[in-house]
């Protein structure tokens, strides 16, 4: 079935993290559970055990299996929605310490894989901001301003070493970073075994149920873990039905792989001003070539399904820039939880003082990640901590009330398509290796035929909050536009939040 899946494979997916993880096949006892095997689920694993915390980790798939395995790795302190978005939604004293942190993430990330002596191609370089010919100057004038005010240390240049940019301004952020995820995340793991943390792979948990002194996770194979405090790490949140899910949304972005030269180009982190923007950086490949990785052309996830023409546009416009690019070596999508103020959800949730959450990478998964680690464990053991106001999961988001808005209205259009006709007026129309929504009477059907024929039918309702599915070709899924989950053609669930596979059809 997974035939056309191989289509999508990231530029770090060979390297295994903890592969040797099992399947939680008993009830478990721990002081904390951490659900999701991400980087923020590794990450905040790791902290609690140097701390002396027994920990268990939770994924339904393998561990960093999920987005993390489709990053881009730019580790960047500055936010990636503009410096000039972030102070005038957060104010001065929140972006600084939204700064401060991401920086510290980035920090950590550095003395961990020199203390471990992770092999992770872990390295400092330049960020680069560089005038897309659509935008006027004066945007570069607003990043300066803001970065002046928050303490970011920025520089203007004008001229690239790329085609049509030897005029281009560009801003230069020092002291950025980049590396291998997954060879960082498999030292962490081993490190994580090596401190008696247990790593589950394939063990979905089902519910989370928070008493007055312990948290019970329930296991789909019926076991429970008991601990003493859960941490949801899955980006999108599977036991917060609707609070925090009104403050994010998914959004899909690609990325590809092409070889270039070794040396072609400097090594650095490089976006445009765009939106949504372009990205760029390298990684080293095989026979001493690099491989030059770029991404973009993202789009609310579900509300689009033409990932080629969106890898043609992402080719033509780095072969614009690096006409002499080597073949293409890797393509993949990945989805991105977009919060309203541009920053996580990383902390206790009202109500709640056992059950914490790490939700809403907003693009930069990896250093949100990191910092849940950095917070986390201390309000696990009752401790300050300066970035707890800055992540605050209860926060309203008020200067984001028109994207409030116009993100949710997406929930609100979505339930509308339950009235509409199907794709295809009979599945006999299916093809070997397509999807697609077909009516039957009052129900919508997720239909899919094999590449050997055989056909699949599962009601198109998402199992979270009954949202409309929408087929994904390219990765051979069917995505939820409103909360970002996934389904394989089985019904199986591949993202959070959904819990609970697709139903089957009623005949
Ligand atoms: Fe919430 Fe589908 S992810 S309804």
């Amino acid at each position: 079935m997974n035939a056309k899946r191989e289509r999508s494979r990231s530029v770090w997916m060979d390297v295994k993290v903890a592969p040797d993880a099992r399947r939680l096949q008993a009830d478990h006892a721990a002081d904390v559970a951490v659900v999701g095997a991400g980087i923020a689920g590794l990450s905040i694993a790791y902290e609690l055990a140097v701390r002396g915390l027994s920990v268990v980790v939770l994924d339904r798939g393998a561990i960093a299996g999920g987005m993390t395995s489709r990053t881009t790795a730019h580790l960047a302190p500055i936010c990636d929605d503009s410096l000039s978005e972030l102070l005038s939604m957060r104010g001065q004293e929140l972006a600084k310490g939204f700064h401060a942190s991401q920086s510290a993430a980035v920090d950590r990330i550095e003395s961990i894989q020199k203390e471990l002596q992770i092999d992770c191609e872990f390295r400092r370089l330049d960020g680069i901001l560089f005038l897309d010919p659509e935008s006027d100057e004066s945007v570069l004038d607003d990043e300066v301003s803001a970065a002046m005010d928050i303490g970011v240390t920025v520089e203007r240049g004008k001229g690239l070493p790329l085609r049509t940019l030897d005029e281009r301004p560009f801003l230069r952020y020092p002291a950025q970073a980049t590396f291998h995820p997954l060879k960082y995340l498999r030292g962490v793991a081993d490190a994580l075994t090596k401190k008696g943390a247990r790593l589950h792979a394939n063990t979905a948990v089902i519910e989370v149920k928070e008493g007055d002194d312990h948290v019970e996770l329930k296991l789909e194979s019926g076991h429970t873990v008991t601990v003493g405090h859960a941490v949801i790490a899955t980006n999108s949140p599977i036991h917060d039905l609707v609070a925090l899910h009104t403050k994010q949304a998914p959004y899909r972005t690609y990325a590809m792989g092409f070889e270039i030269e070794a040396g072609k180009l400097n090594d650095a982190l490089y976006w445009d001003t765009q939106d949504p923007y372009h990205y760029v950086r390298l990684t080293p490949g095989e026979d001493g070539k690099d491989i030059l990785i770029v991404g973009g052309e993202d789009h609310k996830t579900g509300e689009a399904d033409d990932a080629d023409a969106r890898f043609a546009a992402l080719t033509s416009w780095i072969k614009t820039l690096v006409p002499d690019l080597g073949p293409e070596r890797y393509r993949w999508s990945g989805q991105v939880m977009d919060t309203l103020d541009y920053c996580g959800f990383i902390g206790r949730e009202a109500g709640s003082e056992r059950v914490l959450v790490s939700a809403g990478d907003s693009g930069q998964g990896i250093t949100h990640g990191v910092v849940a680690g950095l917070l986390i464990p201390d309000l696990i053991l009752g401790r300050e901590n300066y970035l707890t106001a800055v992540y605050d999961p209860n926060r309203k988001p008020l200067k984001a009330a028109t994207t409030y808005v116009s993100e949710n209205i997406t929930a609100v259009k979505n339930f509308a398509e339950y009235l509409a006709p199907g794709e295809l007026t009979s599945i006999d129309e299916l093809k070997p290796g397509q999807g697609a929504i077909v009516r039957r009477g009052l129900s919508k059907i997720a239909a899919y035929r094999t590449e050997k024929g055989e056909v699949i039918e599962k009601l198109a309702v998402c199992t979270h909050l009954g949202c409309h599915l929408h087929w994904n070709s390219f990765e051979v899924c069917w995505d939820c536009p409103c909360h970002g989950s996934h389904f394989s053609p089985d019904g199986s669930v591949l993202n959070a939040p959904a819990i609970g596979p697709l139903s089957d059809v009623d005949e």
